[in-house]
């Protein structure tokens, strides 16, 4: 069965989903296709900050209002090392804070809404492959083969999906971390205000948080960790242990809802453009979770595609398109090193190099005694601003 659309959208991850509501405002016409089930999406459990310019795009989209109301504005994180904690101060230091909010609550929400506009989000769809120079996607639906025509194929399909595979010429750039993190989801209600970053003696350890009774604590562990290994018990101690500071500090736990394990890497392709298909998010590009960007920079790509969209079908010029690529890898690039930047800074290296370790304390120390370092920390973090 042919059908016809301005913009086909594979996957219905943040990326996806942020573009298709983009369109839909801007009138243009887009059918968004998934390989997994809604309840799936809507369960998956990822990071959870949000950039003062994602939280503004979402709102300007009108898919704000929840996150507004359930989510939490913070206006710092606190670095702990040496048995210290030293407070970033983000209003102060770049005039602005992030929203703590789930990210399948906002690809809850942002579901929502494309149901509401009527507009095509197909679920449970198999057999995806895409032609980059005709701008056609094959799938099965509900048992039957599709073809949908299009404009231009949004890849938003994430880092194992089918977009980035369809392209010959793409230059990788990749770094692979001699670590991981095992992250937990808890019925427990936060132990601070804020986001703890902790780099000890046993190794980084992230307090973060969901709702006022809800935590999520991440743990770094080797890359070939066995969760067996890692009673719920065993969890909460190596967490007091590392969290620990000079005078004590309780940590709150309770019933573990969640638990896994997730690599780090830092990846990159250029360019993210090939005939018709533009890649968008994860499919383009991942971060490791230090810096809390993933879900950010993905917004931030198919914002710059939305508006290019835009330009070809509103004035008829394709230089928005021409320029999806260099524009979306400026800020991929800023985001990539401040990512590993946060990632070296606070983990410690298996075989525990004293040099390295000096260091990683050196440049703590610098950050929350210099207000020039804090600044920098401070911006990159809340996010630079959107292009456009
Ligand atoms: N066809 C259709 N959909 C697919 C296919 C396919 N062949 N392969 C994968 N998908 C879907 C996935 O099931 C997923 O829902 O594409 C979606 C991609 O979404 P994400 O992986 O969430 O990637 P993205 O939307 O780029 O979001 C950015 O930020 O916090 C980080 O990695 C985290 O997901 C996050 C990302
Ligand atoms: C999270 O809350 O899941 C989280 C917060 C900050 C990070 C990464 C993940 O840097």
């Amino acid at each position: 069965m042919p059908i016809r659309t301005q913009v086909a959208i594979v996957g219905a991850g943040p990326a996806g989903l942020v573009l298709a509501q983009l369109l839909h405002l801007r009138g243009i016409d887009s059918v968004v296709i998934e390989n997994r089930s809604r309840s799936y999406v809507e369960q998956r459990i990822r990071a959870g900050v949000l950039e003062h310019g994602t939280t503004d795009l979402l709102t300007d989209a009108g898919v704000g209002e929840r996150m507004h109301r359930e989510g939490m504005v913070h206006n710092g994180v606190e670095l702990l090392f040496d048995g210290e904690g030293h407070r970033i101060a983000f209003d102060e230091l770049a005039g602005k804070g992030i929203m703590v909010y789930g990210q399948h609550e906002v690809v809850k929400d942002l579901i929502a809404a494309r149901l509401a506009t009527g507009r095509p989000l197909y679920f449970e769809v198999s057999d995806v492959v895409v032609d980059p120079a005709a701008a056609v996607v094959r799938f099965v639906h509900d048992g039957q083969p599709v073809e949908l025509r299009a404009d231009y194929i949004a890849g938003c399909d994430g880092f194992h999906g089918v977009c980035r595979p369809a392209i010959a010429d793409l230059t990788v750039f990749e770094r692979e971390y001699p670590f991981a993190w095992l992250g937990i989801l808890a019925q427990a209600a936060p132990s601070s205000h804020e986001l703890i970053y902790a780099y000890s003696p046993r190794g980084f350890a992230l307090h973060s948080m969901r709702s006022p009774t809800v935590t999520r604590n991440y743990l770094q562990v080797a890359p070939d960790e066995d969760l067996d290994e890692w009673p719920d018990e065993r969890i909460w101690s190596e967490l007091r242990a590392r969290l620990d500071r000079h005078g004590g500090f309780t940590l709150t736990d309770g019933p573990i809802l969640e638990k896994g394990v997730t690599t780090m890497r830092s990846f990159v392709v250029e360019p993210m453009q090939h005939g018709r298909l533009f890649l968008a998010g994860d499919a383009a590009h991942i971060v490791p979770p230090t810096g809390a960007k993933g879900l950010n920079l993905a917004v931030a790509d198919v914002k710059v595609l939305a508006d290019a969209l835009e330009l070809f079908y509103v004035k008829g010029s394709d230089s928005g398109l021409a320029a999806y690529s260099t524009t979306c890898l400026r800020r991929v690039w800023r985001v990539q090193h401040f990512s590993w930047w946060m990632t070296s800074m606070l983990h410690r290296s298996r075989d525990g190099d004293p040099f390295e370790q000096q260091l990683q304390l050196s440049q703590l120390r610098y950050v929350v005694s210099s207000r020039a370092a804090a600044t920098s920390l401070a911006e990159n973090y809340v996010g630079l601003p959107l292009p456009g």
